[in-house]
C-alpha cells in the first residue's frame, strides 16, 4: 500500500539523531525535494518560535531601573503587572481613578522592597493626564514603559445602554489612549527608546453580543496601536509597541460570564495572564492573542463566508457568553 505523506515524514525522522540536524534536512531534501523541505522547515521554525515566545523563553529585555507607568493599576491585571515589574527591578508609577486602591498597590510593592509611587488619574481627563505625567517624572524621571491598562464595561445590550455609559466606555477604553500617547510619546521619541503597551481584548477580533460598545472600543484601541506602530516605523523610531488581546480573565471584571467552549476558549487565569503579558512586553512582541485560538479569528474571517464565520462564533459562545454577565459589584 502507498504510504501517506505523514508516514513518510515519520520514516525520514526515525533513526536520525537530534544532533544530526543537517543530516535530517538532507534526508528530507532527498525524499521530498527542496520546496517541500523548505515548507516543512518554515512551519517547524514558526511553531518553535511561537512556543518559545508563549513560554517566555525568547530574548527578554531588562527593566532594572526603568520607569513603568500603569493606568488602572489599583486592581486586577494593573496591580499584578505593577507587582511583577517592581520585583524585576522597575520603578513603577501606579495610577488609577481610585487613588486609594493605587496606594494599596504601592504599599504591596513597597512591602516586597520594590519602588513605586501612586498618582490619581482619570484617564478621560487630559488635565489629569498632564498632572499625573509631571508627578511621575518628578518622582522617577522619563517614563520608559507606558501600560494603557484602565478599562471598563457595562455589559448591556445596544438598546439598553445609556448615552452616558456608551460615552464613558469609548473615553476610557479608546480615546484615553490617544490623549495619553500625546502626552507621553514626545519624551520617548526624543530619547529614541520607550515602549507603549495597549491592553486591548480578544473582543477586538470579533463582534460580541451584549457588549457592543466594549468590543468596538477594543477594536478601536487595537487599530490605534497598529497606527502608532506604523507612525513610529515611518519615522524610523526605536520606540516599541505591544498590543495585548486576551479572552475573558477571572479578575472579576467579567464576573458571571461563562465560556461555552472551554476546551478551545478557556476562561484565563489572572496570574497566568499577567505573566504572559509581562513576557510579551519583555520579549517586545507587537501583538499577543491569548489563548492561542484567538489567533485564528483573523484567518477564519478571511477564508469563511460571513454566515459560516457567524455560525462558528455562535458555536463557541461569542453571542451568548455575556447572557450571564454580572460584572464587578
Ligand atoms: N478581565 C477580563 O476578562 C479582560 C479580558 C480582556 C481584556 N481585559 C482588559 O484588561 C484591562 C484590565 O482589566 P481588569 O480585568 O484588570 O479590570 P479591573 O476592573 O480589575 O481593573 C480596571 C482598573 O481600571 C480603573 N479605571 C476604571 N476607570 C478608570 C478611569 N476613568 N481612569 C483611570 N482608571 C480607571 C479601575 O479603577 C480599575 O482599577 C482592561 O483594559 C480590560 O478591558 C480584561
Amino acid at each position: 500500500m502507498e504510504k501517506s505523506g505523514f508516514t513518510k515524514i515519520l520514516d525520514a525522522i526515525r533513526g536520525t539523531q537530534v544532533k544530526d540536524i543537517p543530516g535530517l534536512i538532507w534526508k528530507f531534501h532527498q525524499r521530498f525535494g527542496i520546496l517541500k523541505t523548505l515548507a516543512i522547515l518554515y512551519i517547524l521554525a514558526g511553531f518553535t518560535f511561537l512556543w518559545l515566545k508563549a513560554n517566555g523563553l525568547w530574548f527578554k529585555k531588562s527593566v532594572i531601573g526603568k520607569h513603568v507607568f500603569i493606568t488602572g493599576g489599583g486592581s486586577g491585571l494593573g496591580r499584578d503587572m505593577a507587582l511583577i515589574l517592581a520585583k524585576k527591578g522597575a520603578k513603577v508609577t501606579v495610577s488609577d481613578i481610585n487613588l486609594e486602591t493605587a496606594q494599596e498597590t504601592v504599599e504591596m510593592v513597597k512591602s516586597s522592597k520594590g519602588k513605586a509611587h501612586a498618582v490619581a488619574l482619570d484617564v478621560t481627563n487630559p488635565e489629569d493626564i498632564t498632572k499625573a505625567h509631571e508627578s511621575a517624572k518628578e518622582q522617577f524621571g522619563v517614563v520608559d514603559i507606558l501600560i494603557n491598562n484602565a478599562g471598563i464595561t457595562f455589559g448591556r445590550s445596544i438598546v439598553n445602554s445609556t448615552p452616558r455609559e456608551i460615552d464613558l466606555v469609548y473615553k476610557v477604553n479608546t480615546i484615553s489612549h490617544a490623549y495619553i500617547a500625546k502626552q507621553f510619546l514626545p519624551d520617548m521619541i526624543k530619547q529614541d527608546s520607550g515602549h507603549v503597551v495597549t491592553i486591548s481584548s480578544a473582543a477586538s477580533t470579533v463582534g460580541v453580543a451584549n457588549n457592543a460598545d466594549y468590543a468596538a472600543s477594543k477594536w478601536a484601541c487595537f487599530g490605534y496601536d497598529e497606527s502608532l506602530r506604523s507612525e513610529l516605523r515611518k519615522m524610523g523610531s526605536k520606540v516599541k509597541t505591544t498590543c495585548i488581546c486576551p479572552y475573558y480573565i477571572n479578575t472579576g471584571m467579567f464576573e458571571g460570564v461563562k465560556s461555552k467552549c472551554p476546551i478551545l476558549l478557556p476562561f484565563l487565569n489572572q496570574n497566568w495572564t499577567t505573566r504572559r503579558i509581562i513576557n510579551s512586553i519583555l520579549q517586545e512582541e507587537p501583538v499577543t492573542y491569548m489563548p492561542f485560538m484567538v489567533n485564528l479569528n483573523g484567518l477564519l474571517r478571511a477564508i469563511l463566508p460571513t454566515c459560516v464565520f457567524d455560525s462558528v462564533q455562535d458555536l463557541v459562545g461569542t453571542s451568548s457568553g455575556m447572557d450571564t454577565f454580572v460584572g464587578r459589584k
